[in-house]
């Protein structure tokens, strides 16, 4: 028999400010229409300034342990996907560690941009299914804010800050946990997705701040391109594989960056909107977030139930992108 891991708790942590569309209308030549209708967003969280992704991943492992009722120093490893870092080291995780006092785990971050929660994922499982770890958390965090250039309307109006988390488990029930995962990397798209300055090729300088090189830099045509294919091929791909088809799915929990890239892998699943979770218009894209976010807040609502099959969908910055199937673990909260 296969050790499976499973979902054994999933949490989120926002921060409280929201900036809107029509406050951006305010910074940019923008408008809250082109925006609704370009990406499907509306408002966006903002983590400001003093605090980090460190503390929205922390505040969210919270949660998670306070729903397990565990106590932080039970947990094994902390993998921290992000692409914002607190700083380039120590880890991310590594603050995380420390603050919410998980004293036995050794942790680490995994940089793989917005898909950087499910590549997190498929490691964590494999601790929990080698049988060395117990109880692995996998936060999906970033203060997007910090790298976001609020004078470029091309991306400033795209992204916003949050956590999302989830512990993993060995399954008691064979069936149950995370079945399958198909994760691609294809770096010949790293030009169109980057942050170019402060790291060891352009390091900081009066030249690369002049240049916004700390800031996102995005060809936002080439990766929509590219997302709205590869998104919708490789949820495919791992349905056919498995067996299923859309119509097997319970839940679709896609990346959220832009409502009509998850247009086009709900149309090639054939699947109805009631099947996809959707909360970009209240948090925009939040790049390693997005995913445990959304799979928080549908758990949370009650739109899962135990045996339910799930389907994770995403792109990204590398470029990134993959798929991750599970059969759901735990009882629905709000039928209980
Ligand atoms: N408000 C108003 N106009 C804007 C604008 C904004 N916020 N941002 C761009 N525009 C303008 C452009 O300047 C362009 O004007 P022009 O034709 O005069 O040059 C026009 O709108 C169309 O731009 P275009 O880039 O073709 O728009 P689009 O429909 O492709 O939408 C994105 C732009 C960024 C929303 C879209 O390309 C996208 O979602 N790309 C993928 C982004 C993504 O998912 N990134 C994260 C990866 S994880």
């Amino acid at each position: 028999m296969v050790r499976r891991a499973y979902i054994s708790a999933s949490s989120h942590w926002v921060p409280e400010k929201v900036l809107t569309n029509f406050d951006l209308e305010k910074l940019v030549d923008t408008t809250d229409e082109w925006i609704r209708t370009r990406t499907g967003i509306e408002e966006r969280r903002i983590l400001g300034a003093g605090k980090a992704t460190s503390d929205m991943a922390a505040e969210a492992v919270k949660a998670l342990c306070k729903q397990r009722g565990i106590d932080p120093k039970e947990i094994d490893v902390i993998v921290v996907a992000t692409v914002t870092p607190d700083m380039f080291f120590p880890s991310t995780a590594n603050l995380v560690q420390e603050k919410v006092g998980a004293k036995n785990a050794w942790s680490f971050d995994v940089a793989a941009a917005c898909s950087g929660f499910l590549f997190g994922l498929n490691i964590g499982a494999q601790f929990v299914q080698a049988g060395t770890h117990n109880k692995v958390v996998v936060v999906g965090a970033d203060k997007m804010t910090s790298i976001t250039n609020y004078r470029d309307r091309n991306t400033c109006v795209l992204f916003g800050d949050a956590a999302g988390a989830v512990l993993l488990e060995p399954s008691e029930d064979d069936d149950i946990g995370l079945l399958d995962f198909m994760l691609h990397s294809d770096g010949s798209g790293a030009e169109y997705l980057m942050l170019k300055g402060g790291g060891s090729l352009n390091p900081a300088s009066l030249e690369t701040i002049a240049n916004d090189w700390h800031f996102i830099y995005q060809d936002g045509k080439s990766v929509f391109k590219f997302a709205v294919t590869k998104m919708a091929e490789v949820a495919v791909n791992i349905l056919e594989r498995n067996n299923y088809s859309g119509k097997d799915i319970k839940m679709l929990i896609p990346h959220q960056a832009n409502l009509r890239i998850i247009d086009g892998t709900v149309k090639r699943l054939g699947i109805d909107y009631d099947k996809v979770m959707i909360n970009i218009n209240k948090y925009g894209n939040t790049t390693a977030a997005t995913i445990p976010l959304a799979l928080s807040e549908a758990y949370q609502q009650g739109k899962l139930d135990k045996g339910d099959l799930v389907l994770f969908a995403t792109f990204g910055g590398g470029f990134t992108w993959g798929s991750g199937l599970v059969r759901w673990g735990l009882d629905n909260p709000v039928k209980k």
